[in-house]
Formats: structure tokens, sequence, C-alpha cells
């Protein structure tokens, strides 16, 4: 394990990390959102889950998973065997990324350099929950966590090694199966992403 990648840059006390990521100017995403969302769940949790940023709903009710890719990973991960209150729920990035379009705002990907400068708070996560296992859903928590940010259908169910040395669990995002509308497409990825938690369940 690289332990020395472990060790985020920033080593202030437990409690004060959700206000340190609270007032994070590191990168522009901080201007428009309206607040940064930091992870939730038991600092000493076993597992760890990795989505990509909030949504828009997130970005509003400052708490993960909230909006309707939560709403799916609940359904799923209870299936899973999964209990979510039990699980540390973060984001690769901690502020929403969109485009207005009218009254709605547009979900926008995360580019690379977002995302590394974002890695210093994962790290910061990583480093104090201390999980045994991560789990990335989809490309962005996948690229911030290993640094290969190659297409997830050929890599999820598998085991890689994290950058920080903590073995991280590939995934579809719970959006991915979101966006699906063939059903049963939709239907056969959400067979996956259940096999995947409960795979995740099973190792910790
Ligand atoms: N999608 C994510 O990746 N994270 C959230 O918190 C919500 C939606």
């Amino acid at each position: 394990a690289q332990l020395a990648g472990c060790q985020s840059a920033w080593n202030g006390p437990t409690e004060a990390l959700p206000a340190a990521i609270a007032a994070c100017t590191r990168c522009p995403l901080h201007r428009n959102a309206t607040q940064a969302v930091p992870g939730e769940g038991p600092r000493d949790a076993a597992l760890m889950i990795v989505g990509e940023q909030p949504g828009d709903m997130e970005d509003l009710g400052g708490r993960p998973f909230i909006g309707p890719a939560g709403q799916m990973f609940d359904t799923i991960a209870a299936r899973a065997g999964l209990q979510r209150e039990a699980a540390y729920l973060t984001n690769a990035v901690k502020h929403f990324k969109f485009a207005p379009r009218g009254k709605q705002r547009l979900h926008q990907r995360p580019n690379g350099s977002e995302i590394e400068h974002c890695r210093w708070w994962l790290d910061a996560e990583i480093a104090q929950v201390k999980p045994k296992l991560v789990v990335a859903m989809g490309a962005t928590a996948a690229q911030s966590l290993t640094g290969n940010g190659a297409a997830i259908l050929s890599r999820r169910g598998q085991i890689e090694e994290s950058r920080s040395g903590v073995p991280v669990l590939i995934t579809l995002h719970p959006s991915y199966l979101l966006r699906l509308t063939d059903a049963a497409a939709q239907e056969r990825a959400k067979a996956q992403f259940q096999a995947d938690l409960a795979q995740a369940v099973a190792i910790t």
C-alpha cells in the first residue's frame, strides 16, 4: 500500500473537516454553487461510498444523495443489504457544477482539474475514516480515487487499488441507471449495481 498518498495535506482536527470543506475556494466551482456538500456518516465506517458531485437538490439541501440519484441508491442499497447509515457517503467533488438553462440548472461533469483540486478533501476524508473498502460510483469517483478515468462498464465489479492504498470497488453511478430508457437495459444495470453493492457488504 502507498501509505504516503494516504496522508492528505489537510491535517486539521476531525470535527473541523466539514467547515474546512464549506470554506473551500480551491477551484472556481464554489462561486456558483449554493454551498459545499461534505460527506456524511460514521467517522469510523468500514465502507466509504463515493459519487461524482452534489446534484441540484444536494446543493440546496447541503447533504449528499438526497435527490433522485440518492433515491435510486437507497433502493438498490437496501436490496443489497446495505444500510446507508452504516456507510460514509461522499462525493469526489464537493460543489455542484451546472449550466443555467432558464430556471433550470443543468448538471455538468467536473473536469480533470476540478477533480484533482477536490481530491484534497476526499483524501482527507479517507485519512479520517480509514475505510476498509471504498466504492467508486461512476467515472469521476474512479478517476479521483485511482487516477484512471477510463470507461466504467468494463471495470465495474472489480477491485482496484486507490492512490491512497485503500482497495476500491468500481461500480456504476445511480444517475446512469436513471438515464437508461430501455427497461431491460435498466433492469440489467440495476442488477449489476446491486451485485456490486452486495460484494461491498460482503467484504466489509
Ligand atoms: N450524484 C452524486 O454523484 N452525488 C450526489 O450527492 C448526488 C447525485
